[in-house]
C-alpha cells in the first residue's frame, strides 16, 4: 500500500510540474497597466514585484506607458546598474511593449527617459530554464550573453497544446508508475 501511496504522489507531482512549467503567460509588468514609472518608494519598485514573481521561457513580459514620455531599453548588466541608457540592445518605444522571454538567464531594463533610471525605474527578471528541461527543447545558444530577443507577437495556441501534451504525459508518467 506504502508504495501506492508513494506512486500516487509522484504522479500527481509529475503532472503539477508538467502543468505549472508548459503554461505560457503574458505577464504585465508591475502587474497592472502603466506601472512603467518612477516607484514611489523602495517597496513599490518594479525589482520588489519581480522578486515576487517567477518567470519561465516563453512567457512574454508586457509594458504599458504613454509612449510620447517613456520608452522600455533593454540593456546589459553594466549599464543597468549605471543606468546608462546610450547603447541599449533593444529599445522599445511602442508604449505597449511585449517582450517574449525566449531563453534563461538575466534581462535587464530601464527607462529611457531623462533620469527616471537613476530614480528607480529599472527592472531585472531572472528567467528560471525548467520548462526547456522538462519539454526537451533547449532555446539557441547565443553568442552575446545577454543578447536581446528576437521580438514576435505572441502566439499561445501551440504552447497550449504543448500543456496538454505535458498533462498527458504526465498522466501516463503516473500510470506506469503504478
Ligand atoms: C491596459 O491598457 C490597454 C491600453 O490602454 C488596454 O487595451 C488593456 O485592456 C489594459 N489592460 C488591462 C489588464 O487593464
Ligand atoms: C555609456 O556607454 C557608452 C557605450 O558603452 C560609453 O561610451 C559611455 O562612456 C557610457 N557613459 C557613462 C556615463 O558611463
Amino acid at each position: 500500500m506504502a508504495s501506492h501511496k508513494v506512486a500516487l504522489l509522484s504522479s500527481i507531482l509529475i503532472v503539477s510540474l508538467f502543468v505549472t512549467f508548459t503554461e505560457a503567460r503574458d505577464i504585465m509588468v508591475g502587474g497592472k497597466n502603466y506601472s512603467w514609472k518612477i516607484p514611489s518608494s523602495e517597496s513599490d519598485s518594479l525589482n520588489k514585484w519581480a522578486e515576487a514573481s517567477r518567470f519561465r521561457v516563453g512567457d512574454t513580459l508586457v509594458w504599458t506607458y504613454d509612449p510620447k514620455k517613456d520608452s522600455v531599453l533593454q540593456v546589459i548588466k553594466k549599464d543597468y546598474e549605471t543606468c546608462n541608457t546610450s547603447s541599449p540592445l533593444v529599445t522599445y518605444k511602442d508604449g505597449n511593449t511585449k517582450v517574449k522571454l525566449d531563453k534563461s538567464g538575466p534581462y535587464y531594463f530601464i527607462s529611457g527617459a531623462d533620469g527616471h533610471c537613476e530614480q528607480g525605474q529599472k527592472l531585472i527578471t531572472v528567467v528560471m530554464s525548467m520548462r526547456s528541461h522538462f519539454m526537451g527543447i533547449s532555446p539557441a545558444p547565443s553568442p552575446v550573453e545577454f543578447g536581446g530577443p528576437a521580438v514576435a507577437p505572441t502566439s499561445t495556441g501551440g504552447v497550449n497544446l504543448r500543456g496538454s501534451l505535458g498533462l498527458i504525459f504526465g498522466v501516463l508518467t503516473g500510470l506506469i508508475l503504478f
